[in-house]
């Protein structure tokens, strides 16, 4: 089988390393890819991946086309591609609206009664700033659209709240905030649970933890993700298991019964409250970088079950995990998450590749001049594989402490004290 892999980040780059494990897989061709996809197989630097007609005149030389980012799902590129009857993993562009709309998000997850943070939507700044007025602290506020995880704000400063409503409408995130949804905080342990969805059913994989903010002891801004392990030892024993009945498959079943039915991965991000978990948001893909914790574990594969799943049908196969533990260590540029430092030259990868148990997944890379240099906020992800978090820990750091490039910045507490 031949597969277009869509995407060139750290979670496109661990999906390609994955899929191309499969005996059924013949060669992995990503757009725009990476250079460290460029590993795996040929790339389409080229291809427009958000432009849905570019897409489908590209997959009708391939068997499968799996799309990593949101955006060109939002964009309907699932849609051209089935339309040219080319298998496509990743859902329609009404389905994706999970994702592309928290307005939609919530509505479906009411009506088919998943549990989630009370909210209410505005389309008016000063409607939305006197509802702040009136709600306790902390406050949580959403940009409406896809803001490439940069349009929420998490805080106990009201004034800051207030800001980031008027950033909102100001278009600082662009058509996704001329809608905000302000929410319910909700306490507790956070946790991404990822399924592979088809036929109204989802096949768990494993849990992870994310580090949202940019610097140690969760401070800083928030970011799309600056480390993360698997497994989660802090979470329940079956809980994959138990948000992939009571969470992912209800909603499954309400967009079936709504005529949207869903073909793709579904990450909802989780809170572990005192009453259960509860959904903060829902992705139509994988996390980043949680992927680059949660593929390597897997022991299934992953090319035969997308495969399986792109027909629509339920995928009646067992997704399995190895009891390892993986542990990834962003390492940004300077000036992520806002304006991120490129073109800066990257030394010591290989060194970091070459360490037992290491992978190295590239994100915001590029090739200069026969060079290695960044091109982006998140350069490169360094993944400790080990007996357990522990051991994984401490080969993710000394993978990181491998590569220098001028401002790299990471978090030096992920899984700490876990
Ligand atoms: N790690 C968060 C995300 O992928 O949205």
């Amino acid at each position: 089988m031949r597969v277009l892999l869509l995407g060139g980040g750290g979670r496109e780059h661990a999906l390609g390393w994955k899929l191309a494990q499969s005996s059924l897989v013949r060669e992995v061709v990503s757009a725009p890819g990476n250079p460290g996809l460029e590993e795996v197989g040929p790339t389409l630097p080229d291809l427009r991946i958000d432009c849905p007609e570019a897409v489908a005149e590209a997959a009708t030389a391939f068997d499968l086309v799996v799309v990593g980012p949101e955006a060109p799902l939002a964009a309907g590129v699932a849609d051209a591609v089935a339309e040219v009857g080319i298998a496509v993993f990743g859902p329609t562009q009404r389905a994706a609206r999970l994702e592309s709309s928290k307005t939609f998000a919530k509505e479906t997850m009411r009506r088919a009664g998943v549990p989630t943070a009370d909210s209410a939507a505005f389309v008016d700044p000063g409607a939305a700033r006197s509802h702040l007025h009136g709600l306790p602290a902390p406050y949580v506020v959403k940009a409406d659209g896809l803001a490439a995880g940069k349009g929420v704000v998490v805080t106990s400063d009201r004034d800051e709240a207030l800001r980031w409503v008027d950033r909102c409408f100001a278009g600082d995130f662009g058509e996704a905030g001329s809608k905000v949804v302000i929410e319910d905080y909700l306490e507790g342990p956070e946790v991404s649970v990822f399924s592979i969805c088809a036929g109204g059913e989802g096949v768990p994989l494993a849990a992870a933890r994310d580090y949202k903010r940019l610097a140690d002891r969760d401070a800083g801004p928030n970011t799309g993700g600056m480390g993360c392990f698997s497994p989660v030892p802090d979470a329940p024993p079956d809980l994959v298991e138990d948000v992939n009945r009571l969470i992912i498959e209800p909603v499954l079943g309400q967009l079936a019964a709504e005529g949207t039915p869903y073909v793709g991965f579904l990450y909802a991000g989780l809170v572990l409250t005192g009453e259960g978990p509860k959904v903060m948001e829902f992705n139509c893909r994988l996390g980043d970088p949680e992927t680059q914790v949660v593929l390597p574990r897997m022991t299934s594969d992953l090319a035969a079950v997308l495969a399986a799943a792109s027909q629509g049908e339920s995928v009646d196969m067992e997704v399995s995990s190895s009891t390892e533990a993986a542990v990834d260590v962003v390492l940004a540029s300077d000036g992520y998450p806002g304006r991120p430092t490129t073109g800066l030259p990257i030394d010591g990868v290989d060194d970091a590749g070459a360490i037992p148990g290491v992978l190295v997944f590239h994100g915001g890379t590029a090739r200069s001049q026969g060079r290695l240099v960044t091109a982006g906020g998140r350069v490169l992800n360094v993944v400790g594989l080990g007996s357990d978090l522990a051991a994984a820990r401490h080969r993710a750091y000394q993978a990181a402490e491998a590569i220098r490039f001028p401002g790299m910045q990471y978090r030096t507490d992920i899984a700490g004290g876990v």
